[in-house]
């Protein structure tokens, strides 16, 4: 599969005028890279809100433009560049004075070098200042060039504005929760614990009160972020700690809440009380991405995993036994420093092994300033190409396998939205599958049993079931299982 997908601008929520305006300012963001990024601009454009900007998805009008910045790997950063001088051309033929703002990772990352390359840039924000951006934009406004990538004693979350319910609304069904950030695991080829900082986890009670207000505003599914989610140990005011899985269990119990997923993991953080909470709670969805990054031991230990194959294979079997349809995610890394052909064997060997539902693969990207960086025998482009494109028939032809064998299932989808076509509805499987059929829109928020009928290159076509027809008791206990 390909690299996550460059967010698309979301449908623009009104916001009041500022005072003094005749209209309302426009805000366009962008944003790139990870689901963490998507949460941020939502959480940027509810903090901008009483500021007067109201959420546009057309460059031109914009009189301030946010791009919110992946630096997980060379192309994702890079990226923004080319981006910057096209809005920078955008920005001179403007009759208006339109404010650019660089927010996310090479923000963070980048910091004031990013105005010295381009000077069309008014502001760079990094993740934990979004908190600041009223005042950061306000300045940026005056005509300051203004960069704060500072990781501040207080927490943005304490600060940044609640959006309104009907905007909560208009985003849909579905809302990501930002539970944790940043990483303490420092694998060696990755920018996070650089760029995001240190774990910190929120305190439970905000999230359960986030939470709240999003079912309270008709949203059914939440999905819990964190660079490293399940390595979640938010402090309550009793001073207890909590883990993800109490998190769950507690979300779980919440009227109106139909589903909770997190992501992204790490394997030495999939306790036992996380796996037990994937048995109990109906809640908790039966997908798990679970990033293994390679099957070769030699390779897992210069990228610093700290686990190897066989405990990532055993712990896949005590998941898989706790939760016999659960489907399994992944992220690999292909032509690490040093992987022989051998290693990268191990690591298609470890994928026929496990049978992913579906799974992100990369050709390694060095980082300035991680020690993979740094190693001896990078392998070449044609052989990180060539590698990279084996796993991705692997995975691909497990992906399909595992879209197949819902065919004539019936599985829960939640109803998310209107499809292409009028009279068409659109959801997710249990295992984020997207689903198109038939029906009324009043069952977007509803969970519904749908038949799955077939399957296209990437979602599912069913239909509501006849109601004169009891459901035929499913005859699959559980999803088909790819491996042996
Ligand atoms: N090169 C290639 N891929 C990377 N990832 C993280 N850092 C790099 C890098 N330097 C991938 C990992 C991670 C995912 C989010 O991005 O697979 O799990
Ligand atoms: Fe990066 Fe490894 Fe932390 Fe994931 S666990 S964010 S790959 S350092």
């Amino acid at each position: 599969m390909t690299d996550p997908t460059l967010q698309q601008p979301r449908l623009p929520v009104d916001a009041p005028a500022a005072e003094g305006e005749t209209r309302p300012l426009k805000l366009f963001i962008r944003s790139f890279g990870c689901q963490m990024n998507a949460y941020d601009a939502t959480r940027m454009a509810d903090a901008l809100a009483p500021e007067g900007y109201a959420e546009t998805g057309t460059l031109e009008e914009a009189d301030l433009v946010v791009l919110n910045t992946c630096h997980i790997r060379e192309r994702a950063a890079e990226k923004i560049y080319s981006e910057l001088g096209k809005i920078r051309e955008m920005k001179e033929a403007s009759a208006r004075p339109v404010t650019l703002a660089v927010a996310g990772c090479v923000a963070q990352a980048e910091g004031a070098e990013i105005i010295r390359r381009q000077r069309a840039v008014d502001l760079v924000v990094g993740p934990q200042s979004y908190h600041r951006l009223p005042d950061l934009v306000r300045r940026a406004r005056a005509g300051a060039s203004v960069v704060d990538t500072d990781f501040p004693v207080e927490s943005k979350f304490d600060h940044l504005a609640a959006p309104s319910a009907a905007k909560t609304r208009a985003r849909g069904v579905s809302a990501f929760v930002t539970v944790q950030e940043g990483c303490d695991k420092f694998c060696s080829f990755c920018v996070v614990p650089y760029t995001r900082g240190a774990e910190s986890s929120r305190p439970p009670e905000a999230i359960v009160a986030e939470v709240r207000a999003l079912l309270d505003a008709g949203v059914r599914e939440v999905t819990l972020l964190g660079q490293n989610v399940n390595a979640y140990h938010g402090i309550d005011a009793a001073g207890r700690a909590w883990t993800l899985a109490g998190l769950a269990r507690t979300l779980a119990d919440l009227p109106g809440l139909a589903r909770i997923r997190y992501t992204t993991s790490h394997p030495r953080d999939m306790d036992a009380e996380l796996i037990a909470a994937h048995r109990d709670l109906p809640a908790l969805m039966p997908f798990l991405h679970l990033p293994v990054q390679s099957g070769s031991d030699r390779i897992l230990h210069a990228m610093n995993r700290k686990h190897d194959a066989a405990s990532y294979l055993a712990l896949i079997g005590e998941i898989r036994a706790a939760r016999p349809d659960i489907a399994l995610s992944s992220d690999f890394i292909v032509g690490f420093p040093g992987e022989t052909e051998a290693d990268f064997a191990d690591t298609l060997a470890l994928v026929e092994r496990v049978g992913f539902a579906s799974a992100f693969s990369f050709k390694y990207s060095p980082r300035p300033g991680t020690p993979g960086a740094d190693l001896p025998d990078h392998v070449p482009a044609a052989v990180m190409d060539e590698r990279l494109h084996r796993l991705q028939a692997l995975l691909e032809e497990q992906r399909q396998r595992f879209n197949r064998s819902a065919v004539g299932r019936r599985l829960d989808v939640l109803i998310e939205k209107p499809g292409r076509h009028p009279g068409q509805l659109g959801g997710r499987s249990p295992y984020l599958q997207a689903v198109h059929l038939e029906g009324p829109a009043s069952l977007i928020g509803t969970v519904q049993p749908v038949d799955i009928l077939s399957v296209g290159p990437n979602s599912l076509a069913g239909r509501l079931p006849d109601l004169g027809r009891p459901a035929a008791e499913d005859p699959t206990p559980a999803l088909e299982r790819l491996a042996s």
